[in-house]
């Protein structure tokens, strides 16, 4: 049952809901290609709540909803509101769910989403909290996956840079214990994946490699999905000095690798992918910063109970 439900982590979701989420989305874009704007969500409103900087998950979410016929209210800045005077999120929820059908919001503490979600009767959608989850991202990377390779299981994914604080790599890698792939975690030693992470993988059977040297396992990837490192998760910025610039991926770095690697990131990048490498074969990062749209409406459509 999708009407209602809440997109807080990507535990919640059972491989059938994955698989049902990719599906909707890849009929979703299919009809936007065919008949240009979409009526399902007419007279509906989403309430984007960010507490937190963000340019793609916004924007593709609220591109998401408009392409959808619904419309769109929010905040990018909780400066601007009444948090500014000492409002607590529970009222902010409570008063936002009065304006709008579903809420997307991104707030920097782990569990304000699933907070949020327990004080609204109306549907919340998690667009990132802190360096916990990041659901609707994992979901867009894995349709870009599935619509590059075709399929999901059989790969070898490397996960490389800020394995520590970077909530789309926990959420990913959650993910992908539906499938059958092996995973490379490359890191610096400071910035490895959370021990309680890798043993849930472990135990969900997933073969994984970790190191933290890129350059030897390059060879041996499908797919490297680079990460910023969060220098604002780092509690000292002496700790964050000691890694910043740990890797870049150049066309040198890339001579090694199979000639069908994917390279992704959900970008904001700063220096982890050097530019030159953005009008190589690798590079997919763009497509996949498209697909947001299809598969944040696809969430959109399902939660409000407006598409099947
Ligand atoms: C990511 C995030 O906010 O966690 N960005 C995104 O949503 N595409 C990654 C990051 O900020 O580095």
């Amino acid at each position: 049952m999708w009407k209602g439900r809440d997109v807080i982590s990507i535990r919640d979701f059972k491989k059938e809901d994955i698989e049902h989420v990719l599906k909707t989305a890849e009929r979703l874009e299919r009809e936007l290609k065919d008949e240009g704007a979409l009526k399902y969500a007419g007279g509906k409103i989403l309430a984007t709540l960010f507490f937190e900087p963000s340019t793609r998950t916004r924007l593709s979410f609220e591109s998401a909803m408009h392409r959808l016929g619904g419309s769109v209210i929010g905040f990018s800045e909780a400066s601007s509101t009444s948090v500014k005077k000492g409002e607590s999120l529970r009222d902010t929820i409570k008063t936002v769910e009065q304006y709008s059908d579903v809420i997307v919001i991104r707030h920097p503490e782990e569990g304000a989403a699933r907070l949020a979600a327990e004080v609204a009767d109306i549907p919340v959608i998690n667009a990132g909290d802190g360096s916990n989850q990041h659901p609707t991202q994992t979901l867009l990377d894995l349709y870009t996956i599935k619509r590059t390779f075709g399929r999901i299981d059989g790969l070898k994914i490397g996960l490389l840079g800020d394995l520590k604080y970077g909530r789309t790599v926990h959420s990913l890698s959650e993910a992908l214990t539906h499938y059958d792939v092996e995973l490379y975690l490359i890191s610096p030693e400071l910035l490895r994946m959370p021990k309680h992470i890798v043993e849930e993988l472990r135990d969900k059977g997933v073969k994984i490699y970790e190191t933290s040297d890129l350059e030897s396992v390059i060879p041996e990837l499908d797919v490297l999905y680079a990460t910023r490192i969060q220098k604002e998760r780092f509690p000292d910025e002496q700790e964050y000095l000691k890694v910043k610039g740990s890797y870049v991926i150049t066309l040198d770095l890339l001579k090694n690798a199979k000639e069908s690697l994917k390279i992704m990131h959900p970008l904001p990048r700063v220096d982890e992918i050097h530019p030159s490498v953005d009008a190589s074969k690798h590079a997919i990062y763009f497509r996949q910063v498209f697909s947001g749209v299809p598969v944040r409406m696809a969430l959109l459509g399902l939660t409000l109970g407006v598409v099947e």
